[in-house]
């Protein structure tokens, strides 16, 4: 009995030790991000046939650190370290084949876990099967779509780590961006839950009631990320809430219990191994959003119905302002990139931003190298639903992201995840992280190939 209390404490010191280390290194980072004036930053992501380097590595860490930091309004710096990109002669001699490896592992746990978990063998089971059931909902709102997404990303992957059903939650019947994006029937809506709930006689026969424990990953202090083994809970609905970024997923990486740490490391590969960064990410967009009709029939239209798809996607946020440097440092970056394609035809870059000017002035520029497609949604004819159509453009969105209206937003990103090589990405002093992460991984998922990230200082 006392060894059971001793030992409970020592795991308690334990963790709470884990927490002050991982929200003082987290203190720590934001400190220094905002004493630094942040210059302008670009960033390359490119898929390059597999192949990766080893500081690449450590700069998608340093990445997915930053982006957990980086809220809207919080003014960002690329990290301390800034590198110029890696050549291909220097990617990864040592690590070939090994993302595509780990990554093309990952879409098979998760296909492996949705053909268990998915809603169409789920709806099946026997109702003392189906009353013993576990899920996990993904709830959204049509904030940031970059910050939105990671919700419902998040949930989807401790969906994964919990052997659970995925919810998508709907507010008033309707998906989260419904109007831009399909769901995949894999997943369930909490409506259906609760009527197969009374159906399967859940409460009534086995006296199970629908109830949801919810954790609040932005409360630090109330969080279970760390100290909570929550493949025994028992609730039948987990709400993991408050995920804004791809960081609190792999809290559990970090949690005390084996029986979680290796739920998570399965997915995301051990911690301490760099080799080890499957796309999770991306393989979870791939399976569970496509875009709607509408938007996909702007993507196709860009793309030039029965095009090749584009090459390498351009992606400035540039806040309306007008920086030569930045222009500078993309053009740099992209250049790299083509040359680093090696093929014979003249490469198509798509670019996407916030600031219109931006793309008209460097479009004649990267027409140089590249053939340049771009979504000019006033020209667009095509048939986009009046009830998108409509919708009216938000003051403050305009601030934050440009003058075209919302939908405009989905079929950039679409298209800009069409990409199959690269994606460079920057950013004029805030960087907007987390909505060219997505496309970043949905791009690489698609063409199952590597992804290496690299800073450009400017
Ligand atoms: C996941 O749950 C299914 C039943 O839904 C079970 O058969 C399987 O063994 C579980 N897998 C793990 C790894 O717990
Ligand atoms: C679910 O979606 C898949 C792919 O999108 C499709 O092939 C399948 O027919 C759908 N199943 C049902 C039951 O609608
Ligand atoms: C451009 O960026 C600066 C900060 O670098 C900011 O003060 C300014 O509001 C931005 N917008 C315009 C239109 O210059
Ligand atoms: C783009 O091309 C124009 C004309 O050649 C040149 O003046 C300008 O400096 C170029 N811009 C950048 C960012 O290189």
């Amino acid at each position: 009995m006392r060894y059971g209390i001793s030992r409970r404490k020592r795991a308690l010191l334990r963790c709470l030790f884990i927490l002050f280390a991982a929200f003082t290194f987290i203190t720590r980072l934001m400190l220094t991000l905002r004493s630094l004036d942040a210059p302008p930053t670009t960033i390359t992501t490119t898929s390059n046939g597999a192949m990766l380097d080893l500081p690449a590595q450590l700069e998608l860490l340093d990445l997915k650190r930053v982006a957990f930091l980086s809220s809207a309004e919080t003014p960002i710096q690329a990290g301390p370290k800034t590198k110029n990109c890696a050549t291909v002669e220097e990617m990864g001699k040592v690590f070939r084949g090994r993302i595509l490896k780990d990554s093309l592992r990952v879409r098979k746990l998760i296909q492996t876990h949705f053909s268990i978990n998915g809603a169409p063998r789920i709806r099946e089971l026997p109702p003392e099967q189906f009353c013993r059931h576990g899920f996990v909902i993904g709830k959204a709102s049509e904030a940031g779509f970059g910050n939105e997404m990671y919700k419902l990303l998040t949930a989807a992957a401790l969906s994964v780590m919990l052997n659970r059903s995925l919810i998508i939650g709907q507010t008033r019947g309707k998906y989260p961006f419904g109007d831009y994006i399909l769901y995949s029937n894999l997943t369930f809506t909490l409506r259906e839950v609760k009527h197969l709930w009374r159906q399967n006689g859940c409460l009534k026969k086995y006296g199970r009631h629908l109830v949801m424990r919810i954790d609040d990953f932005e409360k630090p202090t109330k969080t279970n990320a760390l100290c909570g083994n929550w493949r025994k809970w028992p609730q039948p609905i987990i709400w993991y809430q408050g995920t804004t970024d791809a960081v609190a997923a792999q809290f559990f990486l970090k949690n005390v219990h084996p029986d979680m740490r290796n739920a998570a490391s399965e997915l995301f590969g051990k911690p301490e191994s760099l080799q080890s960064q499957p796309n999770v990410f991306g393989e979870l967009m791939r399976i569970l959003i496509s875009p709607s009709r509408d938007v996909e029939e702007a993507v196709n239209w860009v793309i030039g119905n029965g095009g090749r798809d584009p090459d390498i996607t351009l992606h400035m946020r540039m806040l309306m302002n007008r920086s030569v440097r930045a222009a500078q440092a993309a053009l740099n970056c992209l250049k790299r990139a083509i040359r680093n394609l090696q093929q014979g035809s003249r490469p198509r870059v798509v670019v996407i931003s916030d600031t219109p000017s931006f793309i008209k002035g460097i479009t004649p520029n990267i027409s140089e190298v590249a053939e340049v497609l771009h979504f000019d949604y006033e020209s667009f004819r095509g048939k986009v639903s009046d009830d998108i159509k409509s919708l009216p453009s938000l003051e403050f969105r305009v601030k934050d992201w440009g003058p075209a209206p919302r939908w405009v937003a989905f079929v950039d990103f679409f298209l800009a995840s069409r990409a199959k090589h690269a994606v460079v990405s920057g950013a004029h002093r805030r960087v907007g992280t987390t909505y060219a992460q997505l496309i970043a991984a949905l791009a690489a998922a698609d063409s199952i190939a590597s992804r290496v990230i690299c800073w450009q200082k400017v």
